[in-house]
């Protein structure tokens, strides 16, 4: 609930999409940055990623998880620092059109594209 009103009440729309209509000339990667960013709320780890990946992954991407299903021990989701040093593994995984993480879904649409707000359009470490 906090999340929705967040989300709601967020004032980042105009400035981040006036930057993304004044870039016309720049290269379509850019641009697709720029468009998926558009209007994204402002996540970070303490109002959104924290939770998420607890929720989502840390069954089997955390250190002291039980049964990581074969998680590589390199991708443990504890802290900020460790989720952001594989954030665009995590968004190819996790926030692409046809996502493969977590193995069995479970993540909305919403959830995706907040994942990539936070970890696509965010700042290292936050
Ligand atoms: C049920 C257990 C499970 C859950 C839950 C899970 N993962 Fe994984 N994850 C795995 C396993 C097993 C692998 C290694 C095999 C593979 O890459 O498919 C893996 C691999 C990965 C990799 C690739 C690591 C590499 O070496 O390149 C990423 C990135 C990743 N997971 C992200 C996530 C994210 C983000 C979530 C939550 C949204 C998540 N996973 C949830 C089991 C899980």
């Amino acid at each position: 609930m906090v999340l929705v009103l967040t989300l709601v009440a967020c004032p980042v729309t105009t400035p981040v999409e006036t930057a993304a209509s004044d870039s016309g000339e720049a290269d379509s990667g850019e641009a697709d940055t720029a468009d998926r960013c558009a209007g994204a709320a402002t996540l970070d780890w303490d109002n959104f990623g924290h939770g998420f990946v607890i929720e989502h992954c840390n069954g089997c991407h955390a250190a002291s998880a039980s049964d990581r299903h074969g998680a590589p021990l390199d991708h443990t989701y504890d802290t900020v620092e460790q989720v952001w040093t594989h954030a665009d593994g995590i968004l190819a995984l996790a926030a692409s059109a046809s996502p493969s993480m977590p193995p069995r879904g479970g993540v909305s649409d919403d959830d995706r594209v907040r994942l990539y707000w936070w970890l696509g359009c965010g700042t290292f470490g936050h």
